[in-house]
C-alpha cells in the first residue's frame, strides 16, 4: 500500500505573538515543524510534502536538510484549505496519506504506526487521533454516536452540550488520498472562524457513508503548541523523554531536571553529567567523561574521559582524556588533542592544540597551529590582530612559553624552545634556542632612602 505524509506548516500562529513562524519555534533545541517531519520518517514515510506559507522561505531553508517536497498555501484559509493547496501532491495517487500538524511535536514514531495500521486493518476512509481530557478548552471535540465517530466540531462552533465532549481531536489523521480529494471539493467556510476546516471532512465522509475510525491515544503525545506557555510546556515534556533515553543508555544524570541535553545529541555509556549542563545541537560526547556543573557544548565532538567544568565549547573537538576549565572559553573550528590541558580563564579560537600540551591558566590563543606536549605559562596572549588584519601563529612540538608573553602573529616559534617569561616575540624562534625579548633589569642602590621614602623599621 503506497504511503505519503502532509505536513500543516503555513500559519504564523498568531497566539505564540512572534515574528518568526510558529513551526520554527525550537523544542530542545530542533524547530517543531523538524521533529514532526523525523517522525514521520522513523514511522517508514519516505514521500513527506510539506505546506509552508507564511514565512515560507524560512520554513524552506529550516526543513531544506530534510530532502522534503513542498505545497504553497498563499493565504491562510483554514487547514482545510491547506491540505487543498497540496492536491497537485495527492492527485493521481492511491493509497493513504497522514496528514500531521508542524505544532504537535511531541507524537511518537509508534503511535503513527499505530495509527496507520489501524487505518489499513479496518479500511477506513478516515481514522484520526484522539485523546480524553479533563480541560478540553480550545480543541476540535469529538462527536460520536455511540461508538461511532460522527463528525469534529470546532471549540469555537460547539454547542453548549458539545462543549462538554471530552475527547479531543489531536489534528492527526489518516485519510483515503481518493476519499479524502473528493471530500475537500465540498467544504464551506461557513463556521465561527469563517475557515475552511480540514476537520469538516470528517462530518462529510459520514454523511457519504464512509468509514472512519479513532484512535485515542495519551494525550502527552497530541500536545499542540499555541502560546508560550504551551512551548515551555512541550519542552520539559521532551526533555524528560531525552533525558530518560540517555539515562537508559548508561549516561549518570546527577539531577535530570537541571540537564539540558538537545534532541540530536550522543552521548557515551558511563558519562557523569552534573547540573546546569547545557548540550546543544549535533554534539557528540564519549564515553567515560565528567561533565561537572555549569557548561555550554554546542555542535563539538568531546572524545572518552574528557572532563569539563564550567566552560563553554562550541563547534569544536576536544581529544581523549583532555580537561577542560573552569572557566574555559573553547570558540568555533578549534581542535584541542588527547590528554591535554585547557585551564582556568582560557580562551581558544580557531586553533589547534597538539597532544599533551597543557595551557594552564589566563591566556588567549587565536588562529594558531600548536604542536605536542607544548606548555604555556600563565598569561601568555597570542596578539593575532592588528587591527584590521588577522594572522596566523605557528608553534612547534615542546615549546615551553614563559608566563605573560606576547606572540605578535604572524610569527612561528619552532620546536624544542623557549621563551623568556615577560617576553614580546615578533619573529621567528629557531629550533631549540631560548628567546628573550623584553628590557634587562636595572637596579638603582639606595634610591628609596635618598628619596626620603624609606619607612622606620618597627622596633
Ligand atoms: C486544529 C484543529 C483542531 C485540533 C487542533 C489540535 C482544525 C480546523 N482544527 O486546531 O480540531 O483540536 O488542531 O492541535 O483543523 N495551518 C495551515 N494553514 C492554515 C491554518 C493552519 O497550514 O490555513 C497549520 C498551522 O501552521 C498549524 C496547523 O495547521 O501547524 C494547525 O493550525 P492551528 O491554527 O494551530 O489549529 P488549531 O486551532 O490548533
Ligand atoms: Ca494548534
Amino acid at each position: 500500500m503506497y504511503n505519503c505524509a502532509l505536513i500543516l506548516a503555513a500559519g504564523q500562529g498568531k497566539r505564540i505573538k512572534s515574528n518568526l513562524p510558529k513551526v520554527l519555534h525550537k523544542v530542545c533545541g530542533k524547530e517543531m515543524v523538524n521533529h514532526v517531519i523525523d517522525t514521520m520518517r522513523a514511522a517508514g514515510f519516505e514521500d513527506v510534502n510539506v505546506i509552508i506559507g507564511k514565512g515560507a522561505e524560512k520554513v524552506k531553508s529550516a526543513t531544506e536538510s530534510r530532502k522534503v517536497s513542498y505545497s504553497l498555501q498563499e493565504e491562510q484559509l483554514g487547514t482545510g484549505h491547506a491540505v487543498l493547496c497540496a492536491a497537485d501532491f495527492l492527485r493521481g495517487k492511491k493509497g493513504t496519506v497522514a496528514i500531521f500538524t508542524g505544532d504537535a511535536p511531541l507524537i511518537r514514531p509508534e503511535t503513527v504506526d499505530k495509527l496507520i495500521k489501524l487505518h489499513q486493518e479496518q479500511k477506513n476512509s478516515a481514522t484520526l487521533l484522539s485523546s480524553i481530557i479533563d480541560n478540553p478548552h480550545g480543541y476540535g471535540r469529538i462527536i460520536r454516536q455511540g461508538e461511532e465517530v460522527l463528525k469534529i466540531v470546532e471549540h469555537k462552533d460547539c454547542t453548549l452540550e458539545e462543549l462538554e465532549v471530552k475527547e479531543i481531536n489531536a489534528g492527526m489523521y489518516c485519510f483515503d488520498i481518493e476519499d479524502l480529494l473528493a471530500s475537500l471539493d465540498k467544504l464551506s467556510n461557513n463556521n465561527a472562524q469563517g475557515e475552511y476546516y480540514l476537520t469538516d471532512v470528517i462530518g462529510i465522509l459520514k454523511e457519504n457513508h464512509n468509514k472512519v475510525g479513532a484512535l485515542p491515544v495519551e494525550f502527552e503525545e497530541t500536545i499542540g503548541v499555541n502560546s508560550r506557555a504551551e512551548l515551555a510546556v512541550t519542552e520539559n515534556i521532551l526533555r524528560a523523554r531525552i533525558n530518560k533515553k540517555h539515562m537508559d543508555n548508561g549516561v549518570t544524570l546527577i539531577d535530570p531536571n537541571t540537564t539540558y541535553i538537545g534532541a540530536e545529541v550522543e552521548i557515551g555509556q558511563d558519562t557523569i553529567i552534573y547540573p546546569n549542563n547545557i548540550i546543544e545541537g549535533n554534539t557528540v560526547i564519549g564515553s567515560d567523561c565528567i561533565l561537572y556543573p555549569n557548561s555550554r557544548i554546542n555542535c563539538s565532538i568531546i572524545e572518552d574521559e574528557v572532563s569539563i567544568q564550567s566552560s563553554v565549547i562550541l563547534e569544536s573537538r576536544i581529544g581523549e582524556g583532555t580537561t577542560v576549565g573552569p572557566f574555559a572559553y573553547i570558540r568555533p573550528e578549534s581542535v584541542i588533542g588527547k590528554k591535554t590541558r585547557i585551564g582556568d580563564f582560557v580562551e581558544i579560537k580557531k586553533s589547534t592544540i597538539g597532544d599533551g600540551t597543557k595551557v594552564s591558566h589566563l591566556t588567549y590563543i587565536g588562529d594558531a597551529e600548536v604542536g605536542k606536549d607544548c606548555n604555556f605559562g600563565c598569561g601568555t596572549v597570542v596578539v593575532n590582530y592588528d587591527g584590521s588584519h588577522k594572522y596566523k601563529t605557528k608553534i612547534g612540538d615542546n615549546v615551553f612559553v614563559g608566563c605573560n608573553t606576547n606572540l605578535v602573529s604572524p610569527v612561528e616559534v619552532q620546536e624544542h624552545s623557549y621563551i623568556a617569561a615577560g617576553s614580546t616575540i615578533t619573529k621567528e624562534v629557531p629550533e631549540g634556542s631560548l628567546a628573550t625579548a623584553r628590557a634587562r633589569q636595572v637596579n638603582i642602590e639606595g634610591w628609596v632612602d635618598r628619596k626620603g621614602l624609606l619607612k622606620k623599621k618597627d622596633k
